[in-house]
């Protein structure tokens, strides 16, 4: 009897040492840590229970019959972040570099049928030279069980991905299905095909951080959420994270214990807009003062960053907040901005996290290149997200909201349920100069003229009544009492209840 229990702790002591020693000194060499040691460090301590420590692959091609390593380069399984249930892989770059196999792929499997089944995240940690080479199409069919997964569980689970090494072919495209996806900076790549093809393709010399680092793909090509300083910063990101989600998409996120007045009154941000109305501000500063303790998760932190997009909690419950940043292009929409907002705004609906929308918006950005890029197509996304948006919507205009801009930061008119301005909110076709120009097109050579129909127009529409007038705007609040107010206003829409009309799936302009 005890040679059998002794058998099992060497079956998994020589588990747990994945491509062996040599691999595990290389691995922490690149100041990455092993797949096991990850996971330890995501969980709650001692919460993982792994599935499947004993899998192995059934290749017997290019020799691989002699190379048999137990667990077959993914670690899987359970565990708790913060006392919640979530699932975990994690792959093991040091077996056959992360590669996945037929029985890797289908370790992934089992987690993601688990955490849809039991209504609980999937976290990937992605560590993987893609499809596993010496198996061909079994590798390739693998991954294609995965990517459905990732599809079937879109809308339905929250699905994180944390890229930890060089990841590559097959070893994106999940990561690329799923709601986020995280980097750790100099130590992590993605790529659909690495420098060395790109350079026989397309005869261009790339480096890896070039064409797929953590500053591509956060500033650049947007692929990638955040970027963090190493494996430890990364992990301890994505626990915070998971606390402002909730389980899946039919419970409410969880409610923590808060330590900051809900009726807190802050005089700064009677002043925060500046009295000239082209004198930029930094939407930040409102949200850190709205949130409880000033806690805001922002996503996306380095691209398109004339919107905010993140979570905050108010009275200890998830908010998304969606913002227009008057600091970068005057809080403009353009292309990068509307989808990077349609995304977070169509996560926030999916998963039944409230939204708040802070509105200083001049307009859509004009000219070529944005038309040509196809600005129509991907402002309408955001338009389209918040359209369709059935969870509770509260929206402050704090100054400029022009144009079909005003229509589309939900607008009373989208299905926003409270519609709030301060007294510095201009509502309005177009800023004074422009509309001026127009309409007086005329006068165009006499600039007294021109100046007196400016400040006629702004004195008609560069203030909020005009739409409070109609209804449009619920009520124009002091910035002081902003907290207060909108805390209030979500705790009255905590049950609110509303459906878009039966359909197999909506059209959402992509
Ligand atoms: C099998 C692989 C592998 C793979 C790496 N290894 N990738 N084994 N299949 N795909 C093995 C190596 O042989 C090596 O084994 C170990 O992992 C570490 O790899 P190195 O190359 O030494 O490491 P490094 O220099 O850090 O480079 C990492 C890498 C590179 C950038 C990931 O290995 C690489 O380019 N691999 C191939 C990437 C690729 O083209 N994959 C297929 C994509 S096609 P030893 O024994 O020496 O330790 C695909 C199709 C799916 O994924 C498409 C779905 C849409």
């Amino acid at each position: 009897m005890k040679d059998i229990l002794q058998q099992l702790d060497d079956r998994r002591a020589d588990a747990r040492l994945g491509g062996g020693q040599k691999r595990i000194d290389a691995q922490h060499g690149r100041g990455k840590l092993t797949a096991r040691e990850r996971v330890h460090l995501l969980l709650d301590e001692g919460s993982f229970e792994e599935f499947d420590m004993f899998v192995t692959h059934r290749c017997t091609d290019f020799g691989m019959e002699q190379q048999k390593p137990a667990g077959d380069g993914v670690v899987t399984g359970w565990g708790t972040i913060n006392g919640r249930l979530v699932y975990v892989f994690s792959q093991d770059f040091t077996v056959l570099g992360g590669s996945v196999s037929e029985a890797h792929a289908r370790k992934i499997c089992k987690i993601q049928d688990m955490a849809i089944q039991n209504g609980a995240p999937v976290i990937g940690l992605n560590d993987s030279g893609g499809a596993r080479i010496q198996e061909g199409v079994d590798s390739l069919a693998g991954y294609a069980e995965i990517f459905r997964r990732n599809t079937e569980a879109s809308g339905v689970i929250p699905q994180i991905s944390v890229i930890m090494g060089p990841c590559a072919g097959g070893a994106v495209y999940s990561p690329a299905m799923t709601d986020f996806i995280f980097m750790v900076k100099d130590s992590s790549y993605m790529f659909v095909t690495g420098p060395d093809v790109v350079k026989t393709v397309t005869n261009e010399q790339v480096t890896a951080e070039e064409l797929g680092g953590a500053s591509t793909h956060t500033k650049k090509s947007s692929v990638a959420d955040g970027a963090f300083e190493n494996d430890v910063e990364a992990l301890a990101e994505v626990r915070r994270l998971v606390d402002f989600l909730p389980a899946n998409n039919r419970e409410k996120p969880p409610v923590r214990p808060f330590f900051d007045a809900p009726d807190r009154i802050e005089p700064s941000l009677d002043t925060l807009v500046p009295e000239n109305a082209n004198t930029p501000y930094d939407m930040k500063e409102l949200i850190h003062k709205l949130a409880d303790e000033g806690d805001f998760f922002e996503i996306q932190e380095n691209f398109a960053k004339n919107i905010l997009i993140g979570f905050i909690r108010l009275e200890g419950r998830t908010v998304g907040v969606v913002a227009n940043q008057p600091m970068v292009l005057a809080g403009v929409l353009d292309i990068d901005s509307s989808r990077k907002a349609a995304r977070f705004v169509r996560f926030c609906d999916a998963f039944e996290i409230p939204i708040l929308t802070l509105v200083d918006v001049p307009g859509f950005l004009p000219g070529t290149s944005q038309e040509y890029g196809g600005v129509i197509k991907h402002g309408a996304k955001l338009l389209f997200a918040y359209g369709e948006a059935t969870v509770p919507l509260v929206t402050l205009i704090t100054r400029k909201a022009y144009g079909g801009a005003y229509d589309v930061m939900a607008s009373k008119h989208l299905g926003s349920d409270f519609n709030y301005a301060w007294p510095t909110a201009e509502i309005a076709v177009m800023g004074a100069k422009g509309a001026t120009e127009i309409i007086h097109r005329a006068d165009l050579n006499d600039p007294e003229k021109i100046a007196k129909h400016t400040a006629d127009y702004e004195t008609r529409f560069a203030n909020p009544f005009v739409a409070a007038e109609r209804g449009f705007v619920d009520e124009v609040i002091q910035p002081r009492t902003t907290r207060k107010r909108i805390a209030r206003a979500f705790a009255s829409l905590r049950n609110k209840k509303s459906s878009m009309p039966w359909k197999k799936h909506d059209n959402i302009p992509l």
